[in-house]
């Protein structure tokens, strides 16, 4: 570890109990300085990285969750699975900036008794709600929405590669009147372009190559909506012909609305082009944002942003 690291790990402290973070913060609080949360299942890359950053320029103090949450994986084997690294990812938080890093046991989150959940209604029956089962969006919801009463935070922050997430995050903390910002960050990739996620450390070599169809799928149809493809259908066998040619098969490819999620007929305005696809035993999503630019726009010039980028 340098020696920037090494003070930074000295900095940062790990609680684990809902009192040790609630008295961890309450002097900062007190004193009228902006908390942020970033809250993660651990196994650190840069994707997390890039909000604990953001965070720490934007507050005061930072939080990192450290939570592998068992209630919103819907097969067993993928919770079993899931990389569990904590004194690397102890490392990292505090050498991106987090102050305190809140490291509960499913104990603490979940004690005996625990009888209630938050369920975002519509939002959560399509693509991810769909595929995965209304379970998996139950539980991230009610996580994050403990995560929020828990630590309090001015500022939560949730990245762009999990898009409906943050559909339905915003949705629950404003109708539950949370007092928090919600801010969404752009989608870190690979060199090559793979969207970066924990799991992609479960890919075996040939894996990782085929995985690879994901991202040139959302550049297909994003090169085609550049040339003024404006067809839902043509635009969407563009992406699954991509992931067809490296034989991924897809769980879903949808052009929705970015705020409400409904599928869309054509591309007027901006739409969110979404992918969820089996590369051998492991689940990958990723998506981009995809707007109608007026034709007769450069071809050669595609919005190849918008994979990069990600803004909604
Ligand atoms: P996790 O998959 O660990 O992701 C934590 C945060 O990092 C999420 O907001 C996710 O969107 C963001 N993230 C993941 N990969 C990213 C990438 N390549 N670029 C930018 N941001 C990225 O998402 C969860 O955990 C959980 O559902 C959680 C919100 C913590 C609730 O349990």
């Amino acid at each position: 570890m340098s020696s920037t690291n090494l003070d930074s790990a000295m900095r940062m402290r790990t609680v684990r109990t809902v009192s040790e973070l609630r008295a961890a913060l309450e002097p900062a609080r007190r004193d009228g300085l902006t908390i942020g949360l970033v809250p993660t299942m651990g196994a650190l890359h840069e994707g997390h990285l890039s909000l604990i950053r953001t965070a720490h320029e934007q507050c005061d103090r930072v939080v990192v969750s450290l939570f592998v949450n068992p209630v919103q994986f819907n097969e067993r084997t993928d919770l079993e699975r899931y990389p569990r690294r904590e004194r690397r990812d102890t490392d990292l938080a505090a050498a991106a900036g987090a102050d305190l890093l809140f490291a509960p046991s499913v104990e603490e989150v979940y004690p005996r008794g625990f009888a209630t959940a938050v369920e975002v209604f519509g939002l959560t029956e399509r693509l991810e709600g769909e595929a995965r089962g209304a379970e998996h969006f139950r539980g991230v919801a009610t996580v994050v929405t403990k995560l929020l009463c828990m630590a309090m935070p001015d500022v939560a922050y949730f990245g762009q590669k999990d898009a409906q997430q943050v559909v339905v995050i915003r949705r629950l903390a404003e109708d539950l009147n949370l007092p928090v910002r919600i801010a969404a960050l752009p989608t870190v990739r690979e060199h090559d372009g793979l969207a970066m996620s924990s799991r992609n450390s479960l890919l075996s070599p040939a894996e990782r190559a085929r995985a690879l169809a994901l991202p040139a799928a959302l550049r297909a149809a994003g090169d085609l909506a550049a040339t003024g493809e404006r067809s839902s259908g043509a635009l969407l066998a563009a992406a699954r012909g991509e992931l067809s040619r490296s034989g991924v098969e897809a769980e879903y490819v949808a052009l929705v609305n970015p705020d409400t999620l409904e599928p869309l007929e054509s591309l007027a305005g901006e739409a969110l082009l979404a992918i969820a696809a089996r590369v051998g035993a492991v689940r990958l999503i990723d998506n981009t944002v995809l707007s109608a630019q007026p034709t007769g726009e450069d071809p050669q010039q595609p919005k190849r942003e918008a994979i990069t980028l990600c803004s909604v």
